[in-house]
C-alpha cells in the first residue's frame, strides 16, 4: 500500500533547493519504486521573504525550525543548513524527538558526530550522512553496505573539487594558484573565503568520517595536521610532471602495520590487536599512471582498497545542487523504507566495532617526499644538503637542478626514499638554516599506492 512520508526541509539554499526540486522532478518515479511517496511539507529558511529560483511545491515556507521538527506530522527532518552551531541543534532536537535525520553537514559531523550518534541511539531515530562525503558519490553506503565483508585496507580520495579544479588548472596552463583561486571564486567554484577548501579543512572532515566508519572507532580529526594547496607552485607542477607525476589533494587512509610491542611484552598502546590507521589530507605526488591523476576539474574520487575485493573506484561530481540532492534522495529513500519496516534503526549511522583505536601521530606516519627547495648556485651545496639528510637517515632516490634555471637562486628538487614526516621535518628544519638556501621550501608526500 502507497505511503505518504512527510519531510521537513531545514535549510533551502544550493542544496535545499535542489532537494525539493529533485523531489518534485523524480517524485513520482521514486514513488513507484519504493512504494513510498515523499512530500516535502515543511521549509524551514532564515529569510522567509528571499526570492527562491525553485517551486516550492505547497511547502509552508517559515522560519521556525522547531516548529517544523516538532510538528506531529513530520516524519523526516533533513538538516541542510550548515555549520556546526544552530544545524546541531536541530539534529539533535530531531534526534531526541525520535524522528530521522538527514543531514549534508559534513562540518557537524566532523564536530559533534559522537555526541550525535549517542543521541539518535538513545533517541531510536537513525542519522542517515550520505551527502556529507564526496556530494553525489555514494560513498557511505559503499563502505557501510557495499563493502561490509572487507577490512579496508587503504582508503584514497580526491574529496575537494575546488582543489581539485585550481590544481588542474595549474598543471593545464602552468598558471599561479592566485590567479586560478580568482577565477574559481568568479565561476562558483569557491567560496569567497576560500580556507575551508582550499587549506584542506573540509577534505579533512570528510576523511574522518571516511576513516571512521571503515575502521570502527570515531577519528579525532582534530589530531590529524591537514596540509591545503596554498604553497603549490606552477614550479612544482612543472618538475613533479617532469618526473612523471600530478599533484593532487589527496585524503590517504591506511592500515598500518602493527606497532612492536613495548618492552617485557606489554600490548602496544593501540588496542587489542596493535593495528593503527593513519589519516593524512596534504599535497600529494600522483603517478600519472594511476587512475586517480585523471580525476580532473571539480570531479571527485575514492578509491577504496578492500581485503576481500581488492581494488574499487568511485567517481563523480563531489558538491553542486543535483549532485548532493542525489545523495540526500538517497537517504530520504532509505529512511523511508527503514520507517515502513519498522526497523528505525536497520543499520545505525556509526557502529563501533574493531579493537583498532589507534590513530598514528602525524609525525610518526611514513612516507615518501619530494622537497623543492631554492639555493644559491654554488659549488658544495648538494653535499651539505645530503648530509643533512643523511643524518636523519633520509635516502636520496634522485636530485634534479632543471637546466634553464639561473641567476642567485636556483631550484634543486630531491625525491627522498621513505621516512617519518618527523625526521623529514627535522631535515628540512636544518636545511631551511643553512645560508645558501634561500625562498620557501615545498615538500610534498608522494604516494605509491603500494
Ligand atoms: N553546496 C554544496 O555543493 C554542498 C555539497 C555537499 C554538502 N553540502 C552541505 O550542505 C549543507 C548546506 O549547504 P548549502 O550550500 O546548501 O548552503 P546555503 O546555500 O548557504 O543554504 C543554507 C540554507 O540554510 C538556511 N538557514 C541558515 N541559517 C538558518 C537558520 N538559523 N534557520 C533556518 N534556516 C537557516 C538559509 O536560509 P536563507 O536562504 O533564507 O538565507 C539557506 O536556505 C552544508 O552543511 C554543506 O556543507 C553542500
Amino acid at each position: 500500500m502507497m505511503r505518504q512520508v512527510n519531510v521537513a526541509v531545514l535549510g533551502a539554499g544550493t542544496v535545499g533547493g535542489g532537494v525539493v526540486d529533485a523531489i518534485r522532478r523524480n517524485g513520482r518515479l521514486m514513488a513507484s519504486r519504493l512504494g513510498i511517496e515523499l512530500g516535502v511539507h515543511r521549509l524551514v529558511v532564515r529569510d522567509t521573504r528571499k526570492r527562491r529560483d525553485f517551486d516550492t511545491n505547497g511547502a509552508k515556507v517559515g522560519a521556525d525550525w522547531r516548529e517544523a521538527v516538532v510538528d506531529p506530522r513530520t516524519d523526516i527532518v533533513v538538516e541542510l543548513v550548515g555549520g556546526t552551531t544552530t544545524a546541531r541543534e536541530m539534529v539533535l532536537a530531531a534526534l531526541q524527538a525520535g524522528k530521522p535525520v538527514v543531514t549534508a553537514n559534513k562540518a557537524l559531523l566532523s564536530a559533534h558526530g559522537e555526541e550525535l550518534f549517542a543521541a539518535a541511539r538513545e533517541g531510536g531515530a537513525n542519522l542517515y550522512y550520505e551527502a556529507s562525503v564526496a556530494g553525489g558519490i555514494p560513498i557511505i553506503k559503499v563502505m557501510r553496505e557495499a563493502l561490509i565483508g572487507n577490512r579496508v585496507t587503504a582508503a584514497y580520495g580526491i574529496l575537494n573539487g575546488t582543489c581539485n579544479y585550481i590544481l588542474t588548472r595549474m598543471r593545464a596552463e602552468g598558471a599561479e594558484f592566485e590567479t586560478v583561486l580568482k577565477d574559481a571564486q568568479r565561476l562558483g567554484y569557491a567560496e569567497a573565503d576560500p580556507s575551508l577548501d582550499v587549506d584542506g579543512i573540509d577534505a579533512l572532515h570528510k576523511a574522518g568520517i571516511l576513516a571512521s566508519l571503515a575502521h570502527g572507532f570515531w577519528v579525532d580529526v582534530k589530531k590529524v595536521a591537514a596540509e591545503g594547496i596554498r604553497g603549490v607552485t606552477p614550479l612544482d607542477m612543472d618538475f613533479s610532471g617532469r618526473l612523471g607525476y600530478t599533484i593532487k589533494l589527496l585524503a590517504a587512509i591506511k592500515l598500518e602495520a602493527p606497532k612492536a610491542p613495548a618492552r617485557g611484552g606489554k600490548a602496544a598502546k593501540a588496542g587489542a590487536s596493535g593495528l593503527r590507521i593513519s589519516v593524512t589530507v596534504c599535497p600529494t605526488l600522483v603517478p600519472n599512471h594511476h587512475v586517480l591523476a585523471s580525476v580532473s576539474d571539480v570531479f571527485n574520487a575514492v578509491f577504496v582498497r578492500g581485503d576481500i575485493v581488492g581494488d574499487t573506484l568511485y567517481y563523480g561530481r563531489g558538491a553542486g545542487r543535483n549532485a548532493t540532492a542525489s545523495s540526500v534522495l538517497s537517504d530520504l529513500a532509505d529512511a523511508a523504507l527503514d520507517l515502513r519496516c519498522g526497523e528505525r534503526q536497520r543499520l545505525p549511522p556509526f557502529v563501533p566495532h574493531e579493537e583498532f583505536g589507534a590513530l598514528m601521530a602525524p609525525g610518526d606516519v611514513v612516507s615518501s617526499h619530494y622537497l623543492r627547495l631554492s639555493v644559491t648556485d654554488k659549488p658544495g651545496v648538494l653535499a651539505r644538503i645530503a648530509a643533512i639528510l643523511a643524518k636523519e637517515q633520509i635516502g636520496i632516490s634522485s636530485v634534479i637542478q632543471p637546466e634553464g634555471h639561473e641567476g642567485a637562486s636556483v631550484p634543486l628538487i630531491f625525491m627522498l626514499h621513505h621516512a617519518t614526516r618527523s625526521a623529514v621535518d627535522r631535515a628540512l628544519k636544518s636545511i631551511r638554516r643553512l645560508p645558501v638556501v634561500t625562498g620557501e621550501p615545498a615538500l610534498f608526500r608522494v604516494e605509491t599506492f603500494e
